[in-house]
């Protein structure tokens, strides 16, 4: 008597099908439930969103990439809690688009980095790291101080993450979401960050890092 294997076993199509069919399967179990689980899409309490200058320091932050270097997510255990503080949770992160948790740690985690030195401290090593770290192999950035803002997109970013945080955001009393951005400050984002340097919004969107959870 034929087995049953054979017949997938010899055929092509059915044996493609049923690998598709196996790996969905597993995909699907693992992933599905974290759409339905409050904590992973609810913002934490204190969760408050960028303001303009930090969401440009943010832009600034994904075209130097560094993330290639620095993760943003502290991982539950205790030689990571001990040197960087609360591990990271998914309520901190909802309105992250897309997310910068990064999976390369060349340099330090930076999920909480904000508040740990001054911003003088960031100016300093973003211009030459070797200045206030001499063994670091950090490239330097010094051109950040001369580069400026004109504010031109600001807005349009803040509004766009009004619509990509549509139903991620806080609730008000009656349960009616609370978009990130009023018109007000969509219409004065322009003016909030023009003139400044990619410098300074750089270093406020590290010093935001982690502020959520400290
Ligand atoms: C080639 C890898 C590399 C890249 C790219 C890089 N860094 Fe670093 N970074 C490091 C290393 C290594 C250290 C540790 C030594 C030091 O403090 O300079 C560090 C340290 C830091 C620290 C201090 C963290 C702490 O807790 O002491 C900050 C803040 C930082 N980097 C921000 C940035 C930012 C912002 C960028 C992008 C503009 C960036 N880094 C790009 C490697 C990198």
């Amino acid at each position: 008597m034929k087995n049953s294997h054979e017949k997938v076993e010899k055929n092509v199509g059915m044996f493609f099908l049923a690998t598709v069919l196996a790996i969905s399967i597993g995909g699907l179990v693992e992933i599905t439930p974290l759409f339905f689980q409050k904590e992973t899409t609810v913002p934490v309490d204190n969760l408050r969103p960028y303001t303009a200058l930090e969401m440009e320091g943010r832009d600034i932050y994904i075209r130097e990439g560094c993330s290639n270097c620095h993760s943003q997510m502290i991982r539950p255990f205790r030689a990571e809690t001990e040197r960087y503080g609360h591990y990271s949770v998914a309520g901190e992160h909802v309105w992250e688009h897309p997310f910068l948790w990064g999976s390369k740690r060349t340099g330090p985690d930076l999920a909480r980095v904000g508040g740990r030195y001054s911003d003088d401290w960031h100016i300093a090593h973003l211009t030459d790291p070797r200045s206030v770290v001499p063994e670091s192999n950090m490239p330097a950035y010094s051109w950040l101080n001369e580069n400026t803002l004109d504010g031109e997109l600001t807005g349009k970013k803040l509004a766009t993450f009004n619509w990509l945080t549509r139903n991620r955001s806080h609730k008000d009393e009656q349960g009616n979401p609370i978009p990130l951005y009023t018109q007000a400050e969509i219409d004065g984002a322009k003016d909030a960050v023009a003139g400044k340097t990619e410098m300074e919004a750089l270093v406020a969107y590290l010093q935001s890092l982690g502020h959520a959870l400290k």
